[in-house]
């Protein structure tokens, strides 16, 4: 098999085509289990094109939002979005977040932290910008367990001979990863929760043109004619439709969470 390409999140449309109604769906159930509280100052790291942050806004009642994520395309995307005065949107990366020590409430990586080539730099950078007692969270697909919501893709595009790219840093999404880099932090009342979601496709078409189309991976424009046609015959064969052709996938993803010593 030849090596795939890192995944480049650059298409803001294409993202809130492919993973945004995902991201929607997982995020507020680790909102919900986070239950941070209405009036506090939250970062959003790795916010994308704001599919978390707008989540936060409506759910947690934040007193401020920094979101920050490494791609003009998706900050652009953010930006268009939203409006309210307490989110500031900025260009930067995980590893070296450009904010004070001890300055927020609340520190979160939504679907993340597999992306960011050093995770414990990344962990610590959230450690380091939360205030003593704040909390430090984060929640990745659970890549390694094939709780990734691309997996019948994946495994297709591998029956193939073709690996789609992966998160970089994939083995954080296990548990035991994830609970040994927070201790590791000696962040304090740790506490992990698998999420649980899934999503329906009206049809087959809608499955493709929104995980087969938009992939940041940019997978159809790597094959052939006859290797598109062969992908999506694979994946007609593995995905079961309802009599009326809805089709529905799962995910499940691991959370962390815990808190800042005082
Ligand atoms: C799957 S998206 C999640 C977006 C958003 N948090 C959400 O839940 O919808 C992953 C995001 O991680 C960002 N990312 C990748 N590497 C990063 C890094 N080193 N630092 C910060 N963000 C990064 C990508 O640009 C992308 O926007």
């Amino acid at each position: 098999m030849s090596s795939p390409e890192p995944i480049k999140f650059t298409d803001g449309a294409a993202y809130e085509r492919f993973m945004a109604p995902w991201s929607r769906s997982a995020g507020a159930l680790f909102l919900d289990w986070l239950a941070p509280g209405t009036g506090r100052s939250w970062v959003d790291v790795g916010a994308g094109n704001g599919a978390f942050t707008e989540l936060v806004l409506a759910k947690s009642a934040p007193s401020s939002v920094c979101a920050i994520d490494p791609s003009d395309a998706q900050i652009e995307a953010a930006r268009k979005k939203i409006s309210a005065k307490q989110v500031e949107l900025s260009i930067g990366d995980a590893m070296a977040l450009p904010y004070e020590s001890n300055r927020f409430d609340v520190a979160v990586m939504a679907l993340v932290l597999f992306f960011v080539p050093d995770p414990r730099k990344g962990a610590s950078e959230m450690l380091r910008v939360t205030k003593p007692g704040g909390i430090v969270a984060s929640y990745t697909w659970d890549v390694m367990g094939g709780g990734i919501p691309a997996q019948p893709l994946w495994d297709e595009m591998d029956a193939m001979g073709k690996p789609a790219a992966r998160p970089p840093s994939a083995e954080i999404s296990r548990f035991a990863a994830l609970k040994a880099l927070w201790a590791d932090l000696g962040i304090r009342d740790v506490e992990t929760r698998e999420l649980v979601v899934e999503r329906t496709f009206a049809d087959f078409d809608d499955y493709w043109l929104s995980m087969v189309v938009s992939s940041p991976s940019g997978i159809v424009g790597k094959l052939t004619d006859a290797e598109t046609a062969e992908l999506k015959r694979r994946l007609q064969d593995r995905l079961p439709a309802s009599a009326s052709g809805v089709i529905t996938v799962h995910a499940w993803a691991t959370a962390i969470k815990g808190r800042k010593a005082a």
